[in-house]
């Protein structure tokens, strides 16, 4: 598992490893740079099972403050050097995996990478060794699929109004300009950061599918998306929770405050003897798509 370096990345990304870990079926490998990896030790539990494994980052090399490693240690305007900076991280990323894949003389290679949604590049080396790999997007889908699409398509700019639709995703209705982020809004195309976003968001099309961190029938929208603009296999294994008893947070983080919605995400994690809700029944197709990759591969 290799996250993006922010909290609001990292923090769904370890709620999915706690998850996978609880089944006792899988080693977690989880990927970062040095600080990232050091403060995750210190809040992991004294038996985690993780392995933890540095990737090489010198923030220095990349016009960045001296120890930036994170999101959270760097001003706003900074975030597309970090971005741009993860594009160092292939050759460190291609040495880990080719690794991970000769351990065991090659019996055992890795099941799957999951990746954040700045490194869809890493498919590409998955790819290479024959490993499965798929996007985890952290969020809901409805919204980064607007976000996938604007950042494609920067339809603002071909418009004198304010308001306008998403050519590849007219489901999502008008939206408005003051819905954009800054860097969304003065983006066209030739700056250095709309290059950066639309070379890093293409590389999903190289992705084996996407993991989302939401309710198949509260975001239907959204991943039907997805699943017509990128790939088919989108799995929604939301809400996913760093405790029990934070169904409240997740659905605040869902925009979902309704007692209905509150009993759909209830039943979507389900996992009982006769009854797998939806999220639980995505997650099982999951790994039967990295399973069946596997044996594929193995067959050469
Ligand atoms: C670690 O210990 C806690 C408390 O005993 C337990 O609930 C949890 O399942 C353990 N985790 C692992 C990975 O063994
Ligand atoms: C990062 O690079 C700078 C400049 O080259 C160097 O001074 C510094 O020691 C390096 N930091 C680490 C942790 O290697």
């Amino acid at each position: 598992m290799f996250p993006f370096m922010a909290q609001g990345h990292i923090i769904p990304f370890l709620a999915l490893a706690f998850q996978l870990e609880k089944t006792n079926k899988y080693t977690i490998t989880f990927v970062n740079t040095k600080k990232n990896i050091n403060k995750l030790r210190s809040s992991l539990p004294p038996n985690s099972s993780f392995n933890l494994v540095e990737i090489p980052f010198n923030s220095s090399d990349h016009n960045l403050p001296p120890d930036t490693e994170n999101t959270d240690s760097i001003p706003y305007n900074l975030v597309p050097i970090l971005v741009e900076a993860t594009l160092s991280f292939k050759p460190h990323f291609r040495k880990l995996v080719s690794d991970l894949v000769s351990e065991q003389n090659g019996q055992k290679k890795p099941l799957g990478i999951i990746t954040g949604i700045f490194f869809g590049w890493c498919a590409e080396i998955a790819h290479e060794f024959g490993v499965f790999h798929a996007l985890f997007i952290a969020g809901g889908g409805f919204g980064f699929a607007c976000y996938y699409s604007m950042w494609l398509n920067l339809p603002h700019q071909n418009t004198a109004s304010d308001e306008f639709l998403l050519p590849d995703f007219p489901e999502a209705s008008r939206i408005h300009v003051t819905q954009l982020t800054d860097y969304l809004r003065v983006a066209d195309g030739s700056d250095s950061f709309s290059v950066l976003m639309q070379k890093v968001l293409t590389s999903w099309k190289n992705v084996d599918g996407i993991l989302v961190n939401t309710v198949e029938e509260l975001d239907k929208i959204g991943l039907m998306y997805f699943r017509r603009q990128i790939c088919p296999q989108v799995w929604s294994i939301g809400p996913l929770l760093l405790s029990t008893g934070s169904k409240d947070r997740a659905g605040k983080q869902l925009g979902i405050s309704s007692q209905v919605s509150m009993e759909i995400i209830e039943n979507a994690i389900k996992d009982e003897k006769n009854y797998k809700g939806s999220s639980t029944k995505a997650m099982d197709e999951f790994f039967n798509a990295a399973f069946t990759m596997r044996k594929w591969s193995t067959l050469g």
